[in-house]
């Protein structure tokens, strides 16, 4: 059985999702798209495709800062990709397209300079033959460069007990949609047995220090919001009002310095 994001989701579910996704993008995104630029310009990319672009503020972002290359968008979500190509068609760029379809081992042999996933792999239900189906479309020496979540390492500078609360909600809701917080871990390995050499995995993180505290206040609220309002059972109303009391506090937050973590890996096709 599939994951909640490898399924068709409703309007309403895809609305909620999209405002998570675009602080994710706003917040994450500026420790996140550095990296990923640098890669893609060492690797002298001109043709790029993106697996589960969702609304696509991500590849975008990437699209600004590699001008020279191709951008090809996916996302199994028509509403999805029905946003992206709005949010496209306001800047009217040419190196970027976006189109509705299912990445797995059945997707169209065109061979890429590059692959990319974000908070995508970890909603797979076969992480193993999804990258071996990646390595199959990668020209030689093309790169793969997956950014997923790595929630265990996701920590705070001093104890706190709300952000404690916080993390063990969110955890509890990967697990009821079938997906992994943690594959971050994993990244090395699933690279290494599809046969990627020259792999390098990374670890970024979102804080108050590293990112500005009003966009980490952002994310940390539209994350909450989010699970709050399709998750009500596992994350609770006294939750969602601690949280905003706690995100509402500036000093406390630049001194504890709590992050949200993510793995960066690359590997290249040989
Ligand atoms: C958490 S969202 C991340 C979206 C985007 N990459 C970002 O960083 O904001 C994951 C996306 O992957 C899409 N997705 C999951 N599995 C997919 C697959 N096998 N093929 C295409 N899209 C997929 C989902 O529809 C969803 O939009």
């Amino acid at each position: 059985m599939g994951s909640v994001m490898e399924s068709k989701l409703t309007a309403r579910q895809h609305a909620l999702i999209k405002k998570g996704l675009v602080a994710q993008t706003e917040s994450l995104g500026m420790v996140e798209t550095p990296i990923v630029e640098d890669l893609l310009k060492k690797g002298k990319c001109r043709t790029v495709l993106d697996i589960g672009c969702g609304e696509g503020s991500f590849l975008l972002q990437m699209a600004q800062r590699v001008k020279g290359a191709r951008f090809l968008g996916i996302d199994h979500n028509e509403l999805a990709v029905d946003d992206a190509i709005r949010r496209l068609r306001r800047r009217s760029w040419r190196n970027v397209k976006f189109r509705t379809a299912f990445f797995d081992s059945g997707f169209e042999r065109l061979q890429y300079d590059a692959i990319l996933t974000r908070y995508t792999l970890q909603h797979c239900s076969n992480p193993q033959d999804f990258v071996r189906a990646v390595f199959d479309r990668l020209k030689k020496k093309g790169i793969f460069v997956s950014i997923e979540s790595l929630d265990a390492y996701t920590d705070c500078h001093e104890h706190d007990p709300v952000w404690e609360r916080f993390r063990a909600s969110l955890g509890a809701i990967h697990k009821r949609i079938g997906s992994n917080g943690d594959i971050g871990k994993s990244l090395g390995l699933l690279l290494r047995d599809v046969g990627f050499r020259d792999i390098q995995v990374r670890v970024v993180l979102c804080s108050p220090s590293t990112v500005g505290w009003r966009k980490y206040q952002n994310v940390v609220q539209a994350l909450a919001k989010l699970a709050f309002d399709l998750f009500p059972d596992l994350f609770d109303r006294t939750l969602l009002d601690d949280l905003k009391e706690w995100l509402g506090d500036r000093a406390q937050l630049e001194k504890k310095d709590p992050y949200l973590c993510s793995a960066i890996a690359n590997g290249t096709r040989p």
